[in-house]
């Protein structure tokens, strides 16, 4: 693990643009990509830059159940108005949570066998959830339905004005995640800061979904000077 701690979220944005730039210019092909407040800053770097994604794929982690593309708490909406739309790509997939869930896990197993992810990217949950893989999540797991924690619901809440506030996701599991030859995880500010130290520092362990990360050959870590002030070493 590559653990980079920088003064502010915008230069770990800044960090995580440069490892997109050079995976691009390696020929790399296909973009794991997430949601969230964490990766929007490195979306609008990208949107601004000349980085050319017309012959690449992407691959995202997760997708709510039961809310419709065009829905705007959507990832598929937030991935079209955060990069797509002017950043496209060759094909964009991303988990579909309007049909059958067990068709839907299972074209996107197919989907990450087609299109191994060369590099993803990853946000960090406070409770150091990555996708929406919360502990106890088995490190075996593959693409999968998810009941949403509790916390989770209601932190979603606040977004969610109207009535229907998605219960479940289909997330790509920690094993899928595993799977990339490549990996980038961001997380900046104090709420990050407990998760970040568990996730480095701790044995591994189903408890931190994160943890799995410490098994993996190629990850760098971005975190800012608030969301590092736990580690210890
Ligand atoms: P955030 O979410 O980027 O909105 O903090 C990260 C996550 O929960 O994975």
């Amino acid at each position: 693990m590559l653990v980079l701690v920088t003064k502010s979220a915008s230069e770990g944005a800044l960090k995580a643009f440069d490892i997109f730039k050079e995976s691009l210019s390696q020929g790399d092909k296909v973009f794991g990509l997430a949601t969230g407040g964490t990766p929007e800053e490195l979306y609008e770097m990208i949107r601004e830059s000349d980085l050319d994604f017309s012959n690449a794929y992407s691959v995202n982690l997760d997708e709510y159940c039961g809310l419709e593309p065009n829905n705007p708490h959507s990832y598929h909406y937030y991935m079209q108005e955060k990069l797509f739309k002017v950043k496209p790509f060759k094909e964009s997939f991303i988990p579909d949570g309007v049909i059958d869930e067990q068709v839907a896990i299972e074209a996107y197993e197919s989907i990450l066998k087609e299109y191994p992810v060369d590099l993803q990217l990853l946000g960090l949950g406070r409770n150091a959830h990555i996708g929406f893989n919360e502990p106890g999540t088995p490190f075996t797991q593959r693409t999968h339905k998810v009941a949403l924690t509790h916390s989770t619901i209601e932190s979603n809440q606040q977004y969610f004005k109207e009535s229907f506030v998605p219960t479940h996701a289909i997330s790509m599991g920690l094993q899928s995640i595993m799977d990339a030859k490549k990996i980038v995880l961001l997380a900046f500010g104090e709420s990050k800061a407990e998760a970040v130290q568990l996730m480095i520092e701790s044995e591994p362990s189903v408890d931190v979904p994160a943890s799995i990360l410490q098994l993996h050959n190629d990850v760098t870590i971005i975190v800012d000077e608030k969301a590092a002030s736990l580690l210890t070493k």
